[in-house]
């Protein structure tokens, strides 16, 4: 499968990365919890170095329990901050504020040598497309700001947003762009829904998330439509689409509608929670 990407999208989207990152001590940067590897970006690594870090593994709702598990066991070995989020869900940004200050326990120390006393931590959320940055900031700052009563502020033609005393954030995230060294964080990207469907061939695609459903979650298509597991994935497409009636007007079987209901269903998570990658893969 040939995944496009737009290099003028990324190039503009770099440089104000870049800009933006001389402004700030902490970077949020969320990750699809369903596909952390391949949903991060390893450029961040340079881009942020000095600055204190801080993952979000986001849509955990949908990530499998014990992948969630797995993945955040694995960045605190590495020794980054991590946190397990839905971002539409604000009971579960409730230990935010104080994995902020673990993260930032760096620099807090630094300040404190050189006499600083209660200067913000100054953050900003950074991602690729559609992994969460707008639910997080609206999730985060509608909690914060009932709480502190604070409004946003404006500094040299940034808008910053006053979330506490010790917390500013930056109110536009950092895109960041997905990197498809491999054709599995292709795949994966795709599968997730963060690859636009126009450059895509969404037929294919299902017959590979069909591959991946049969290898990793046996028994799961069976159940949720009815369907023998061991035909190959391009007659279970045409199975599942006779199955769920995705018809084209002489009664034939669209593939194409089989393929968008798969996909459709698993993005949304009513085929159940499902990571796509493992740390020790
Ligand atoms: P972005 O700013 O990074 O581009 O992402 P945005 O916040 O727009 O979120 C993209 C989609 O992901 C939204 O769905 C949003 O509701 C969903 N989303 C964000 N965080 C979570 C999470 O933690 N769990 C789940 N389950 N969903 C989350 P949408 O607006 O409905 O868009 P779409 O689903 O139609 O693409």
């Amino acid at each position: 499968m040939d995944i496009q990407w737009y290099p003028g999208h990324m190039t503009k989207a770099k440089r104000q990365m870049q800009e933006d990152i001389k402004l700030i001590d902490l970077i949020i940067e969320l990750v699809d919890a369903r596909c952390p590897r391949s949903s991060g970006n390893p450029d961040i690594d340079e881009l942020g170095r000095n600055k204190a870090r801080l993952v979000l593994l986001n849509k955990a709702d949908l990530a499998s329990e014990e992948g969630n598990r797995l993945w955040a066991a694995a960045y605190k070995e590495k020794g980054v901050s991590v946190l397990t989020v839905d971002s539409r869900n604000k009971t579960t940004l409730k230990q935010i504020n104080g994995i902020i200050s673990e993260a930032c326990k760096e620099k807090i120390e630094r300040d404190r040598r050189k006499g600083i006393k209660n200067r913000p931590i100054r953050a900003m959320v950074a991602g690729i497309p559609n992994v969460g940055k707008s639910t997080f900031i609206n999730s985060y700052i509608g909690r914060a700001s009932t709480k502190t009563g604070n409004k946003p502020g404006v500094t040299k033609g940034k808008q910053w947003i006053r979330v506490s005393k010790f917390l500013e954030l930056l109110d536009t995230p950092g895109i960041l762009w997905p990197k498809f060294e491999d054709e599995l964080v292709g795949r994966n990207l795709a599968f997730v829904g963060s690859v636009k469907e126009e450059v895509l061939n969404v037929e294919e695609l299902a017959v590979l998330f069909l591959d991946f459903c049969k290898e990793k979650y046996p028994g799961v298509l069976a159940e949720r439509y009815g369907v023998e597991e061991s035909l190959p994935s391009p007659e279970l497409l045409v199975g599942i689409g006779e199955k769920r009636g995705c018809l084209v007007k002489n009664q034939e079987v669209s593939t194409e509608k089989a393929a968008k209901l798969i996909m459709d269903e698993f993005r949304s998570g009513r085929l159940g929670r499902m990571t796509l990658e493992l740390p020790s893969e």
